[in-house]
């Protein structure tokens, strides 16, 4: 798939028909991730690929309930390597580039699963403590999203975004954009 149509294409999905994901295509989906940028290039990630049911009972759980992340047939949950980052950044690598890198590997991941003709939805609202407790992850690993992935039993419509003119500054925030960028208040 295109990289754009990939990216304008991409929805959050939340139901799932039941058919596993075959491993070929978990895989493609994790080295996708893995490609992501990183501060020093120390890819402080770490992925727990959760595919039995009683661990993703226990994940919707951690995620307040959201039934979705049980339904999914397995979600893959990426954490950020606190430890790795701090060794080299210090309090930044800890607070800051690990999450950073933790997140850019998730889009990539969505991204790559849409691009595989799978549905996917970045889960952020979740109990901490309890996912690590679930996982059983170390001290200096944290979660930062569950990611259910499955074949998409539905086809959500596309989300609004803000107009490109109230997020884009020109030199200091609030300055109006380059007219050559055409960006005007319906864009
Ligand atoms: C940091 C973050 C946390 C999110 N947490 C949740 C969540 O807990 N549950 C959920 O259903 N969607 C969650 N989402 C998905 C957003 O709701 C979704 O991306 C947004 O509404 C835009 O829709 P789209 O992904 O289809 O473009 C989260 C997305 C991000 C980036």
């Amino acid at each position: 798939m295109e990289l754009f149509e990939a990216m304008r294409g991409r929805r959050s999905v939340r139901r799932f028909k039941p058919d596993p994901v075959p491993k070929r295509l978990l895989r493609e989906v994790l080295e996708a991730a893995s490609s992501a940028p990183s501060a020093g290039n120390l890819q402080s990630w770490e992925f727990v690929v959760v595919e039995d049911e009683a661990t993703k009972e226990e994940l919707s759980r951690a995620a307040l309930g959201q039934s979705f992340v049980a339904e999914a047939p397995v979600s893959i949950v990426v954490c950020a390597n606190q430890n790795r980052s701090s060794a080299r950044y210090g309090r930044r690598g800890r607070e800051f580039y690990s999450i950073c890198d933790a997140s850019a590997a998730t889009q990539n991941l969505l991204l790559a699963a849409h691009g595989l003709g799978l549905g996917s939805c970045w889960v952020g609202a979740f109990e901490d403590e309890l996912v690590s407790k679930v996982l059983g992850l170390p001290s200096g690993v944290k979660p930062v999203a569950i990611v259910p992935i499955g074949y998409p039993a539905e086809a959500p419509p596309p989300t609004p975004r803000l107009p490109l003119a109230e997020k884009v500054h020109a030199r200091r925030y609030g300055g109006v954009p380059d007219p050559r960028l055409g960006i005007d208040s319906t864009s």
